[in-house]
C-alpha cells in the first residue's frame, strides 16, 4: 500500500465508519451490503456490492454456483469519492442464461448472487415492486420473489427507499429525513442490510427506475412541497444528492433511468424517468416524450411493457372529506403528454403500463376517448401504508365502499383493491400478459405468510384486462 493509497484508505474507512453505522467497523473489510445485478442485456448484466478498501476488488461470473465453470473475471477498486460502492459492466455472456458471480478482497468473499441475461425467449416471467418503506414494515414480499426460481428480472417502479423521517415501526437512518448526499447515502445503506433486501438482490437481476421518495414526496426537477429552500438550501443541490446517491447505491447503469431492454421479439421493456425532467407542464419532458412515442409506435417486440412509476390511467376519486378530487401528482396533472403518447399508440393494441406509487392493487383498460388504448397494472405497496391504515379502519371495511365507487366513477377500472401489501409477478407469452397479486398476510412480520390472490390479463391484441379465475 503506497503512502497515497494507504492515506485514501484510512479516510474511506473513517468515513464509511460515520456513513454507515457511526461505528468504526471498517477496519474488517466485508460485503456488509449484499451484492447484486441488474440491467439485463442478451451479452451481459451490471454487478454491484460495496466493499471499505483500497485494494483491488476481484470479481468473477460462472455457470454454476460452485464456480467451477468461471466465463468471465476482472479485477476493479472504489474509492471514498463514490462511497465505496463498485459497479462492473460484464460483456461476453451468452442471451438467456443463468450465472452466478462473487467478489472478493483478498481472503474475503463476497456473498454469491444468481443473475441471468436477457434473450429472445418464448415466455418471461417478472416479479414487480414498489412502495418499499423501511419505516412501514418488514419486505418479506422480497423474501417471497427471492425464493422463485423462474423470474428473468425483478422490476422494481420507484420508492424503494423512503426519505423522510418517522419511527412508529423501524427506526431510518439517518434519524432525520434525508438532504444530503450523505444522507440519501446512509438511507440507501441501511435499505440494504436487511436480510430480504439482500436475499432479493443476490436472488435477481433488478431493473430499476425511480420515484418520488428517492428524493422528496411529489418531486420534480423544480421541487418538491417537502423541500423548504430557507433552511434546506436549493431543490438542484438536494436532488443531485438523491440521484448520486441512488447512481452509487442502485445496479442501474450509469446515465439515464429512461432506458429499454429488449427481450427478443417477445418483449420490450421500457422503463420511465418521471421524475427529473418533469416541470408543472410535463411530466416526461420534451426529449423524453418523443423517445417514448418513437420506442412504443416503432419497436418490433410483440408487446410494450411500460415501466412508469404513477398511474396513467384517469382516476376521478369519489367524494371523501379532505382528499382532493383527483391526484395531479400522476397523469391526471399531465393530461397533454398522457393524449400524446396514448393517441400515438393508433391501433396497437400490445401496450401494458406497469405501475406503482399508489400502495393499492388496480387493473385498468386505459381509456383514449371511447376505445381502450392500453391495458395498466398497479402493483401495492410492498409496506407503505395504504388505505385502511391511513383511515385507521380494519382491511376490508372500509375500502369496500370506496372500490365500488371508484369503479362507478372510473368504469376503465376493472379492479381496485385498497387495503393489501405485497409483490406481483407478471407472465408474458405471445398470447397474453398475466399480472398475479401476492398479499403478505402481516407487512409486520418478516417471516410473513405470502400468497396469490388476485390475476388480471390483457390478451393480445386487444387492450383490455380480464380477471383470472384460479
Ligand atoms: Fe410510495
Amino acid at each position: 500500500m503506497t503512502g497515497v493509497d494507504r492515506r485514501t484508505f484510512l479516510i474511506g474507512a473513517a468515513a464509511a465508519g460515520a456513513i454507515s453505522t457511526g461505528t468504526a467497523h471498517a477496519a474488517t473489510t466485508s460485503f456488509e451490503h449484499g451484492v447484486a445485478s441488474g440491467d439485463p442485456l442478451p451479452d451481459g448484466v451490471l454487478l454491484w456490492t460495496r466493499v471499505v478498501t483500497s485494494e483491488p476488488i476481484r470479481w468473477e461470473i460462472a455457470r454454476d454456483e460452485d464456480f467451477h465453470r468461471v466465463v468471465k473475471r476482472g479485477t476493479t477498486r472504489t474509492s471514498p469519492a463514490r462511497d465505496h460502492t463498485v459497479k462492473v459492466e460484464v460483456h461476453g455472456l451468452r442471451p438467456d442464461t443463468r450465472y452466478w458471480y462473487r467478489f472478493r478482497v483478498g481472503d474475503v468473499l463476497s456473498p454469491v448472487g444468481r443473475t441471468k441475461t436477457a434473450g429472445c425467449v418464448s415466455e418471461l416471467n417478472f416479479g414487480v415492486v414498489s412502495c418499499s418503506n423501511w419505516m412501514a414494515g418488514h419486505f418479506a414480499g422480497y423474501g417471497h420473489l427471492a425464493r422463485q426460481q423462474d423470474l428473468d428480472a425483478v422490476i422494481h417502479l420507484g420508492d424503494y427507499i423512503y426519505e423522510y423521517f418517522n419511527a412508529d415501526f423501524r427506526a431510518p437512518d439517518p434519524p432525520h429525513r434525508c438532504v444530503t448526499l450523505d444522507d440519501y447515502r446512509r438511507r440507501h445503506a441501511q435499505y440494504k442490510t436487511d436480510r430480504h433486501v439482500q436475499a432479493l438482490h443476490a436472488a435477481h437481476p433488478m431493473i430499476a427506475t425511480w420515484d418520488d421518495h428517492e428524493s422528496a414526496d411529489n418531486s420534480s426537477s423544480i421541487g418538491s412541497p417537502q423541500h423548504d429552500p430557507a433552511t434546506e438550501g436549493p431543490w438542484a443541490a438536494r436532488m443531485a444528492a438523491a440521484t448520486q446517491a441512488y447512481h452509487e447505491w442502485m445496479p442501474v447503469r450509469e446515465g439515464k433511468l429512461d432506458r429499454t431492454f429488449r427481450f427478443g421479439d417477445l418483449a420490450t421493456v421500457t422503463m420511465l424517468d418521471l421524475r427529473s425532467y418533469r416541470t408543472d407542464t410535463t411530466i416526461l419532458g420534451a426529449a423524453q416524450r418523443a423517445w417514448l412515442i418513437k420506442t412504443l409506435t416503432t419497436d418490433r417486440a410483440r408487446w410494450q411493457l411500460v415501466g412508469n412509476s404513477v398511474m396513467i390511467s384517469p382516476f376521478k376519486i369519489p367524494p371523501l372529506p379532505g382528499f382532493p378530487p383527483s391526484n395531479p401528482d400522476q397523469w391526471d396533472g399531465f393530461p397533454i403528454d398522457r393524449e400524446l403518447v396514448l393517441r400515438s399508440l393508433g391501433d396497437r393494441k400490445n401496450t401494458v403500463f406497469l405501475t406503482g406509487d399508489i400502495h393499492s392493487s388496480w387493473a385498468c383498460d386505459v381509456p383514449l376517448n371511447d376505445n381502450s388504448a392500453a391495458t395498466e397494472y398497479v402493483v401495492t405497496s410492498l409496506t407503505s401504508d395504504n388505505f385502511d391504515e391511513l383511515l385507521k379502519v380494519p382491511p376490508r371495511t372500509g375500502s369496500l365502499q370506496l372500490e365500488a365507487q371508484i369503479q362507478v366513477l372510473n368504469p376503465h377500472v376493472r379492479f381496485v383493491e385498497l387495503d393489501s401489501h405485497g409483490v406481483s409477478t407478471l407472465k408474458v407469452t405471445k398470447d397474453e400478459v398475466r399480472m398475479d397479486w401476492h398479499y403478505v398476510a402481516d407487512k409486520k412480520n418478516p417471516d410473513s405468510a405470502v400468497a396469490r390472490a388476485h390475476s388480471f390479463r390483457t390478451r393480445h391484441n386487444t387492450a383490455r384486462t380480464e380477471r383470472v379465475l384460479f
